[in-house]
């Protein structure tokens, strides 16, 4: 495979583990970012986002002389063979994907791109996307392709370099070929298509995946309600190839910066083109809907008069990121559930793994303590809303004796009920009969 010289404009997860990647792969990568600071940063391998072997990877793209950062876009097109754009496409107005930083990178780029190169997008975009930036560029010999990314966050390095499939949608089948040309190396499917198909395979995709997850969410209430259980009855399907076991954890619904904001998207794509999707805007409803029932059930066991108030109530959360893995909380859904909490008049005090260094400002919705043992003091509660596994291994004995209730509301059935039995604690999981 012949190495390419490579620009990637935008250098979040998917850009920074593109180019680093693509370096690995014996490509030569500019990488361009308009934060000055973070150019700086990464020339010296110094990588702010918590992503296993990523700095690794970029240090040893960085001393093989293979990868160079700059806050230039137009000096890092300008020998490139391929233009890789890895720009956030944020939830705008109304739902719709906000392309304001694709249209102005391709504004920078236009008269600088070399002729004849390829400008790839990986941001995950409308249909139609493709056309307009082809539209923008208005320059007939540079070929705007769809390569969408599937990688996940806190896995993004191994799922870069061990995809399930890659999906390339060009005009033409030379196009596409040029580009997965730059894959050759990588053992995987191809997925060689127009550019429409390949836009919507990867809204397709965050939906399917987002839609698996409401209906585990909304089968581990039916489990409660008929005495099943949701580990027993998701192993039970997920053995069938056709359905197939990941994605059917519950948990306090889905969140991330992705499946929120591509719901929202293609949802609202759809509705502009008179396109009828219940089973999507039901998706969506469901997260919102099965939050609701889960604060529900903690107001229903700490709450103060009729209607649950929370007034006067201390409960303590453990885990506030989207995710474990990640210091990310773009959308968690830990933070939703907090909201909830707050807005029934509990005060909440929270601890989470990740969020030592670098604390975020949270002080309008939780006290962050370093220490799950004094998180927990005077609470009536624990909730559990993010399944870092160093959870189970807290000192719970100690926590015990510091709440002042004996609930620990389990939302990502993470912890061991016997344990928290014997620390005097009762364990309350999603979908799971109660501890006896
Ligand atoms: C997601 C997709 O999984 C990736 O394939 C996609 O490339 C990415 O979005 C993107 O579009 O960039 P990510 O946002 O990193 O990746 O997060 P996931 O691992 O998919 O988790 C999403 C949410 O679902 C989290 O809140 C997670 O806790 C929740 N989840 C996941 C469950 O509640 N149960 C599960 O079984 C799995």
């Amino acid at each position: 495979m012949p190495a390419r010289r490579v620009a990637v404009i935008g250098t979040g997860y998917v850009g920074l583990t593109t180019g680093a990647c693509l370096a690995s792969l014996g490509h030569v990568v500019v990488c361009a970012d308009a934060d000055p600071h973070k150019v700086e940063r990464l020339r010296e391998a110094r990588v702010d986002i918590l992503e296993p072997g990523l700095p690794e990877t970029v240090r040893d793209a960085l001393d093989a002389n293979r990868l160079d950062f700059t806050g230039d876009t137009a000096a890092a097109v300008a020998e490139a063979e391929v233009v890789y754009l890895c720009l956030p496409t944020p939830m705008g107005a109304g739902g719709a994907a906000d392309l304001a930083a694709v249209e102005a990178v391709a504004g920078q780029i236009r008269d600088v791109l070399p002729p004849g190169c390829v400008v790839v997008n990986k941001s995950t975009v409308p249909v139609g996307t493709c056309e307009r930036v082809a539209a923008l560029l208005g320059r007939a010999d540079v070929a705007v392709v769809s390569n969408p990314e599937f990688l996940r966050e806190g896995h993004a390095v191994h799922d870069f370099l061990h995809p399930d499939r890659i999906v390339i949608g060009a005009a033409d089948r030379d196009t596409a070929r040029r580009v997965a040309d730059l894959y050759a190396e990588l053992d995987a499917p191809l997925v060689l298509t127009d550019t429409a198909s390949a836009e919507l395979t990867k809204y397709a995709a965050n939906f399917f995946l987002a839609m698996k997850l409401s209906f585990a969410n909304n089968l581990a209430t039916v489990c409660e309600r008929f005495g099943a259980d949701i580990a027993d009855v998701t192993e039970g399907i997920g053995r069938d190839p056709r359905i197939g076991s990941a994605f059917l954890r519950p948990g306090p619904g889905w969140g991330g910066s992705c499946l929120p904001k591509d719901t929202h998207a293609l949802l609202t794509a759809c509705d502009r083109a008179g396109v009828d999707f219940p089973l999507l805007r039901a998706t969506i409803e469901t997260n919102v809907t099965h939050q609701r029932r889960l604060v529900e059930r903690v107001a229903a066991a700490c709450g103060r008069g009729a209607d649950g108030s929370l007034h006067g109530v201390r409960l303590t959360l453990y885990g506030l990121t989207f995710k474990a893995g990640t210091s990310d909380l773009r959308d968690s859904p830990a933070l939703a559930v907090a909201r909830l909490l707050r807005e029934r008049g509990a005060e909440l005090t929270a601890y989470d793994p990740a969020l030592h260094e670098d604390r975020p400002d949270l002080s309008d919705l939780v006290d962050l303590v370093d220490d799950p043992v004094r998180a927990a003091e005077g609470a009536a509660a624990c909730v559990v809303l993010t399944e870092w596994p160093e959870l189970r291994d807290v000192d719970w004995a100690a926590i015990a004796t510091r709440m002042a209730g004996h609930e620990v509301h389990d939302f990502r059935n993470l912890l061991d009920a016997d344990r928290l039995a014997r620390a005097g604690l009762i364990w309350q999981g999603v979908g799971r009969a109660a501890a006896p």
